[in-house]
């Protein structure tokens, strides 16, 4: 499962990764999307001092995917802090879901390596999306 973009998107990802301010959780996390042209875009956590104004890694780099003129998500890269799974939130699920398929691989890692692999449609079953409007 583990593709040929799998290391261009992890060193992506643990790039932005350090540019990630958590001033409040130390918690950095990196996501590099795969997109149209296998071009990559990337984004990292942004902590606010109004905590529910946070917004993940996975936002960030969709908004960058968004202002930059692409729509198409075909892989992801997370990394998260520590060694447990850094999986997609359920709000980011949901993101994901506008410019993903449901086979869209999403790479779960930390900074040593690959964790765990899942598709969108594992991390988000009888998901809502654009099609069902
Ligand atoms: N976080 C992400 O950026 N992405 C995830 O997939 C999970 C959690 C962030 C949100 C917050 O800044 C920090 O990690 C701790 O929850």
């Amino acid at each position: 499962m583990i593709s040929e973009n799998f290391n261009k998107l992890f060193e992506a990802a643990k790039k932005v990764r350090e540019s990630a301010h958590v001033p409040y959780s130390n918690f950095k996390v990196g996501a590099a999307l795969l997109v149209e042209n296998d071009a990559i875009v990337v984004g990292c956590n942004v902590e606010n001092a109004a905590y529910p104004q946070s917004q993940c890694a996975e936002a960030s780099a969709i908004g960058n995917l968004v202002s930059q003129g692409f729509s198409k998500i075909k892989e992801v890269v997370v990394i998260g802090s520590g060694s447990l799974l850094c999986s997609p939130c359920g709000g980011c699920r949901q993101r994901l879901r506008e410019f993903a398929s449901l086979e869209t691989p999403i790479h779960m890692c930390n900074s040593d390596g690959h964790l765990k692999t899942s598709t969108l449609k594992e991390l988000l079953p009888d998901s809502f999306g654009p099609e069902n409007l």
